[in-house]
């Protein structure tokens, strides 16, 4: 079969794929969500399980995800059409990609949200609002922040615009030549992080509270968590990666490349919560803070280390990159399938995207606004959720849709397309391909299910 080719361009080498891929993964996920769900769910366990959900089920399935994308060169929705009628099977495989553009809107809808926090507290900390403030202090500085929905607003705005504005220009000139500086600095600047909490006299407490496993702590929904957010943190399940692998050249090893992304995402996860938790237990915070963890701790430190004012803004503007190239991956399925479909150019395409998207957010900006109804509490098996619209929206796409996707295209990579598809795509050597085939076929389907049979049985609606 003669290889083909993305209408949307390719990669100017493999390298720019791996910045790019790890430009997706790394983002809100490994900074600000990990160590807050991390917080809320006792630690050492949770940590555990979450790292071999990365392995058993993650990686596997990014491995899939690109092989899909560059076999199929299309929007999500093509790619599977094409390659299930190219091997004999129906093209409803097509709604797969449907519900992985449903899932992308509605993650980027939040997503958006707090990463305009990010974009706020690059100002808040480069003024000096933090200088020597107390964990008191930071802590009512957030809720403040949090309930005023104007700012939120605002700042959730100027987010989308930049995620709008990369996506129009194509995703090679606008990305690669970001990805490139930013990665490595946020690496620099969170080693840097580690270092201050060494110095805090709490980082064995931190070490002990993230390494040293109490399973007592597991329940069903806690691996459905950890579960969810391996496919959240590594892009995984709704076709970000499968689209990028469709810009990715031929013979290029899908295996190494995976293993680099997957990689430096649970480095830079690990790396952050190691500053953050001796900084949280030093200043006698609580870990289950949630959503706001990182936006307490965090300016905490910055208000009392020295040179914290440029470090902190640093910090934090590194971070709202970070979110950046992770949002413009979020919504790049739904714009090359308009592109494709509805013969848009990529500038309109971008620009009604990105206005559902945040039409969409405005929901979670008054989620977290303590007058509005939107702001509701509940409990989803045996937890209790405070920030209403925005929790249903993380449970449903995090802990539901992605990791649904994902089961899916493992099936469909390994059950129906021929061996020697994936054999040619994948360019294993003899027991890699086998060990491959063997996880998405049995054990990576299998763990999925085994984790949402466990969750049906505590979920009481
Ligand atoms: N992985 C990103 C993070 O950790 C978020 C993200 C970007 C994402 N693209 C995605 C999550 C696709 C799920 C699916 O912040």
């Amino acid at each position: 079969m003669a290889a083909r080719k993305s209408i949307h361009g390719e990669w100017s080498s493999r390298w720019a794929f791996v910045l790019a891929a790890t430009g997706s993964a790394v983002g809100l996920g490994n900074i600000w969500k990990f160590p807050y769900i991390t917080g809320e769910n006792g630690g050492g366990a949770f940590v555990l399980v979450y790292l071999a959900c990365v392995a058993v089920i993650g990686v596997p399935i990014m491995m899939s995800e690109i092989m899909l994308g560059r076999r199929g060169r299309q929007s999500p929705m093509n790619t599977m059409r094409v390659l299930a009628v190219e091997s004999g099977h129906s093209p409803a495989w097509q709604y797969l990609g449907w519900m992985g553009v449903l899932a992308g809107f509605l993650i980027l809808s939040y997503y958006s949200v707090i990463a305009g926090w990010a974009l706020a507290y690059v100002f808040r900390t480069g003024l000096g609002w933090f200088q020597g403030q107390t964990a008191d202090g930071v802590g009512h500085i957030f809720t403040e922040f949090i309930n005023d929905s104007e700012s939120l607003l605002f700042w959730h705005t100027v987010f989308m615009v930049m995620t709008v504005v990369v996506v129009m220009r194509g995703v090679r000139s606008g990305l690669e030549r970001a990805v490139k500086f930013l990665m490595p600095a946020l690496f620099v600047l969170l080693l840097m992080l580690v270092g201050y909490a060494m110095n805090t006299g709490a980082f064995t407490a931190g070490l002990d509270f993230l390494f040293s496993p109490d399973f007592s702590r597991i329940t069903p929904a806690s691996v459905l968590t950890a579960m969810g957010h391996a496919f959240f943190t590594l892009s995984l399940g709704m076709g970000a990666i499968m689209v990028y692998g469709s810009y990715l050249p031929r013979h290029t090893s899908i295996a190494r490349t995976t293993f680099m992304i997957a990689g430096a995402d649970t480095l830079v996860a690990l790396l952050a919560s190691m500053a953050i938790f001796p900084i949280l237990f030093a200043n006698g915070l609580e870990p289950d803070e949630g959503p706001g963890l990182i936006f307490i701790t965090l300016p905490l430190a910055f208000g009392h280390m020295p040179g914290g004012l440029l470090f902190g803004t640093l910090f934090f503007i590194l971070l709202t990159f970070a979110a950046w190239t992770s949002a413009i991956s979020l919504i790049e399925p739904a714009v090359t399938w308009l592109v494709e479909n509805r013969g848009m150019r990529r500038m309109g395409a971008s620009l009604a995207a990105g206005t559902v998207t945040w039409l969409l957010g405005v929901a979670t900006v008054f989620s977290f606004n303590e007058d509005s109804v939107l702001a509701f509490d509940f409990t989803f098996a045996g937890e209790t959720k405070t920030n209403g619209v925005f929790d249903i929206l993380d449970i449903l796409t995090a802990n539901f849709m992605l990791p649904l996707g994902g089961f899916f295209i493992a099936v469909f990579a390994a059950w129906f397309m021929n061996r020697e598809a994936s054999r040619d795509e994948l360019e294993l050597r003899e027991p890699a391909y086998d060990i491959w085939r063997f996880l998405v076929r049995y054990v990576t389907p299998t763990a999925v299910a085994i984790v949402f049979l466990n969750v049906i049985g505590v979920v009481q609606f």
